[in-house]
Parts: structure tokens; C-alpha cells; sequence
């Protein structure tokens, strides 16, 4: 057995599933998954054997919409001696390549969580073991593969790697992010993401920087309009709801009481257009191509709302919009990603920007 196994949030399952068997046939692998609703993982299973390390290599990682993680499992070890896991562990690992890092860890569900405390207390034995048998480099290595270890069960493991240019660099895939106290709602914390996720750190500077400005489609209470006024932004929200009145107070929020479809902004300079309106997916692909597409705004930052069953169809058949919408006006290449971030709940993020 080999396959790619995927992390995801519980419950997101057949997207996953969906999004995988499509992505990877792109690339004639074919395979099955098996999925277990609400466990929080999905494996891939591959016809071919050597199919998984291919997909761990080549199934574009940050192209994949609904996946936190993903490694090329190449074995899975089940009944395993609890009162010995190391040594079967240690031969499970017998034809890895050299790697660089150890990640022991767990599906992020109410059951995966209880096997966090196990995950700790194995990481230091088996790291050591690992290195005895220079299966780990003495160091952590950023650029050789990491071993993945996932106990889905005390004695049930998935086991196998994954390639730095090619995963997530956080544990369980997970960005951790502590809520600040004065935001007005917790939802400040997936634009805080995106940003984190889909803007190099490099780039913060020029990109993300104090004094540009920007526009915030459905902005009360005020959680999106909170970041970008944190990192000196002046803000057009647009919204016929309540706005937080600290934000009103800071002087760099303009609120607009008006429809986020008809909207048209006081000022031509936007770099920055937000948009998190509870809306059918297309129409907020549409509007959101149409603003890049007219050069209305740089960079557009979206959620698209999926209380649908077939969310991986929606999403592509949003995307499939915003294409058209560029095609349309001819703007040649342009930028897009999508990912359903650790904060987002039924909805996923999308960044779409011209070069
Ligand atoms: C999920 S909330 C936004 C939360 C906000 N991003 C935050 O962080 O506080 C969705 C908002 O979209 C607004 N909305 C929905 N349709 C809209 C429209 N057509 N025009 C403007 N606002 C709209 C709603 O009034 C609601 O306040």
C-alpha cells in the first residue's frame, strides 16, 4: 500500500477526496480514497506504488484548496505493541530517504486531540532512534524531506515524508494565531491568515504596508477592517450593519452604509479590496474579477461561502468565473489562489492580483 494522505478540517472530508482524485488524474495517477466523515484525513490511495512519492512531489501543494497537509504514506502500521511502538515504527522507516525533520502527529478532531499528549511523549525516542540509524540528519534540516508520523489511533499509525517545496511548514498543517483583544470579532483572524498564507513575509513591507488603501465589502462588525487599520491602511467600509466603534475612532475608517455590489469608492487609488459578504459564490467571483480585471483595486482578498454539499464543485465553478471575467478583458496572466484556511469554517479564502 502507498498513497498520499492528506490533513483537512473535520468534516471536509469528500472535498478533499474530490479535489485529490481530480488533481492528481491531471497528472495520470489514478488511484481511490477511503474516507472516514469527520475523521479529518483523507488517504489517497495509489494503483501504483511509487505514485505516492510522484504526488508528494508534484501535486502542487499550494494549488490544493481544502488540504492542510500532505505526505506520501507509505505505510500503515495497525495493532502496533503499545508497550513498544518505537521498534516497529523504526523498521516502518527502513527504505526512507535521509530526512531532515520529525513530525509526530494527529488529526485535528476531538479524538485526534487525545492523542496529542502521546505524540509528545513518542517525539523524543523516536527522533533519537531515527538518528542512530542516520534515518534524521543530527540537526534539523529545512531542506530534506520530513517524516511524518500520524497516529490516528494508540495503535495506528500512517507513516511516511514529505518534501519542503511541496508541504505545509506547520505542525498539523495548523497556522496558530492569538485572537487580539480589541478586535471586533473573531473573524479578524482569517483575513490576518490569508495574509500570513498567501503573502510572502518579504513582501509585507511594500504590499501590506501603512498608508495604502483599501476597500472592505460587508465589513461590520469591523473584523476584516480591524487588520488593515492595524497595519495603517485607511479603510472604505462598506456595510449597512453596526460598525465597532474604536474602529470609527481611529480616523482612518470611512463607513458606507451602502450595497458592496453597487459600491463604487470615493477614491481611484485602491490597492487593497476585501470582500467576506455572505453571497452565492459566483456572484462574488464575478465582482471580484470584474475589480482586478478594471484595474479597480491591485490585490483582492476574498471568502467564498460554501453551505453547499459539493463544495469542491462550487469553488471550481467560482474560479471558472473570475477565468472568464479575465479572459473577458483581456488582462493575459494573472494570480490566483485558494485555500481553506484554519480559521474559515464552510468558506474558503481567495487571493486573485494581476502580475
Ligand atoms: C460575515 S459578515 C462580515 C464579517 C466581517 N468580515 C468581520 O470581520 O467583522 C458578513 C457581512 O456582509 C454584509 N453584507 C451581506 N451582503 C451585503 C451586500 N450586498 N452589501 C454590503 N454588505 C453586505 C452583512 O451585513 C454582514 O455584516
Amino acid at each position: 500500500m502507498a498513497g498520499l494522505l492528506l490533513y483537512c478540517r473535520s468534516g471536509f472530508e469528500n472535498d478533499v477526496a474530490n479535489e485529490v482524485q481530480d488533481k492528481a488524474a491531471q497528472l495520470d495517477v489514478f488511484g481511490y480514497s477511503k474516507t472516514k466523515a469527520n475523521s479529518g484525513y483523507v488517504l489517497f490511495n495509489c494503483y501504483q506504488e511509487e505514485h505516492a512519492e510522484l504526488l508528494a512531489k508534484q501535486l502542487k501543494f499550494n494549488k490544493l484548496i481544502f488540504a492542510r497537509q500532505q505526505f506520501a504514506c507509505k505505510q500503515v502500521l495497525e495493532n502496533i505493541d503499545v508497550a513498544d511502538r518505537i521498534g516497529p515504527l523504526l523498521a516502518a522507516c527502513e527504505g526512507f530517504p535521509l530526512c531532515g525533520e520529525l513530525r509526530v502527529e494527529y488529526s485535528d478532531t476531538t479524538d485526534g486531540r487525545e492523542l496529542s499528549k502521546l505524540c509528545r511523549k513518542i517525539s523524543v525516542p523516536f527522533r533519537q532512534a531515527l538518528r542512530k540509524k542516520n534515518k534524521l540528519t543530527v540537526k534539523d534540516n529545512s531542506k530534506k524531506p520530513v517524516l511524518h508520523v500520524f497516529f490516528t489511533k494508540t495503535d495506528k499509525v500512517y507513516i511516511g515524508y514529505s518534501f519542503t517545496h511541496n508541504n505545509s511548514p506547520l505542525a498539523l498543517g495548523i497556522l496558530r494565531l492569538k485572537f487580539p483583544h480589541d478586535a471586533p470579532s473573531r473573524s479578524t483572524l482569517k483575513l490576518d491568515e490569508a495574509f500570513q498564507t498567501f503573502i510572502p513575509k518579504e513582501e509585507h513591507d511594500v504590499r501590506l504596508q501603512g498608508g495604502l488603501y483599501a476597500v472592505d465589502l460587508g465589513a461590520c462588525p469591523g473584523g476584516w477592517t480591524y487588520q488593515l487599520v492595524q497595519r495603517g491602511m485607511f479603510v472604505q467600509a462598506v456595510d449597512n450593519g453596526a460598525m465597532d466603534e474604536a474602529l470609527m475612532e481611529t480616523g482612518q475608517v470611512t463607513y458606507c452604509p451602502e450595497d458592496g455590489f453597487k459600491f463604487q469608492p470615493k477614491k481611484k487609488n485602491i490597492y487593497w479590496l476585501v470582500c467576506d459578504m455572505i453571497e452565492q459564490p459566483q456572484r462574488v467571483a464575478k465582482l471580484m474579477a470584474t475589480w482586478v480585471a478594471e484595474g479597480r483595486c491591485k490585490e483582492a482578498m476574498f471568502n467564498l461561502k460554501l453551505p453547499m454539499k459539493k463544495r469542491y464543485e462550487s469553488v471550481q465553478g467560482a474560479l471558472a468565473i473570475i477565468d472568464e471575467v479575465m479572459k473577458a478583458n483581456q488582462t493575459g496572466k494573472y494570480l490566483i489562489q485558494a485555500k481553506h484556511l484554519y480559521h474559515n469554517r464552510e468558506e474558503v479564502t481567495v487571493h486573485l492580483r494581476l502580475p
